[in-house]
């Protein structure tokens, strides 16, 4: 597979993905300065807005070197984006974050299928995997939903937490 070195629009029936932009950058660190949300993704928190900067050159540069794409998700009424999708691909993992005042919609369930769909239609991956915690009770219902299927649980060794690995084979999508 070549890795494409740019981000492709992609939409759902309600949902606009796209490359992030400096505007994006309060709606990122909302997102990312909510303690528990970004435990349950395993991302850092930054310390103030003006890391936005590193954010945004980090992601486009990584789109770039074709090692991993990041969508941010628009969604119709909402001023600011609502989260992002990331696929790498190096490892074919995906990772996904909504905003806390958009958990429970579907908004997460439609944009995790959209970059499903785009990399195994387009991208031709036959596998992709995910990494969560287990009581990430939201994270395992979206996945499990989609087909992915538990195939390791292990000890992340860095803070004592459990975690579970998920694959997704192409054959095996119910979406
Ligand atoms: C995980 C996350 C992205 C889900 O986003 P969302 O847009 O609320 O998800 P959806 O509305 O599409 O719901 C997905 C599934 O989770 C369930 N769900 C949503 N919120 C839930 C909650 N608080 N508790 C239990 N289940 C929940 C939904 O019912 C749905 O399951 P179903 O299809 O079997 O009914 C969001 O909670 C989040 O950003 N969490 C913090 C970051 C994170 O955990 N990232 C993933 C790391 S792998």
């Amino acid at each position: 597979m070549v890795p494409p070195n740019f981000l492709p629009d992609l939409r759902t029936a309600g949902l606009h993905l796209r490359g992030p932009e400096t505007r994006d950058i309060p709606g990122w660190y909302q997102r990312a300065t909510d303690r528990e949300a970004a435990a349950l993704a395993g991302d850092r928190v930054p310390e103030s807005i003006s890391e936005g900067a590193i954010w945004l050159a980090g992601s486009m540069e990584r789109t770039r070197a074709g090692e991993r794409l990041q969508w941010v998700i628009d969604c119709p009424g909402a001023a600011e984006n609502v989260g992002t999708v990331s696929l790498s691909l190096r490892t074919a993992e995906i990772s996904f974050v909504i905003g806390r005042a958009f958990w429970g919609r579907g908004i997460a369930t439609q944009a995790v299928r959209r970059v499903l769909a785009y990399g195994f239609d387009e991208l031709g991956l036959n596998v992709v995997r995910a990494e969560l915690v287990e009581g990430n009770i939201a994270s395992q219902r979206l996945l499990t939903g989609c087909g992915f299927r538990i195939t390791r649980r292990f000890v992340d060794e860095s803070d004592g937490a459990h975690c579970l690995k998920m694959q997704l084979s192409e054959t095996e999508r119910l979406f």
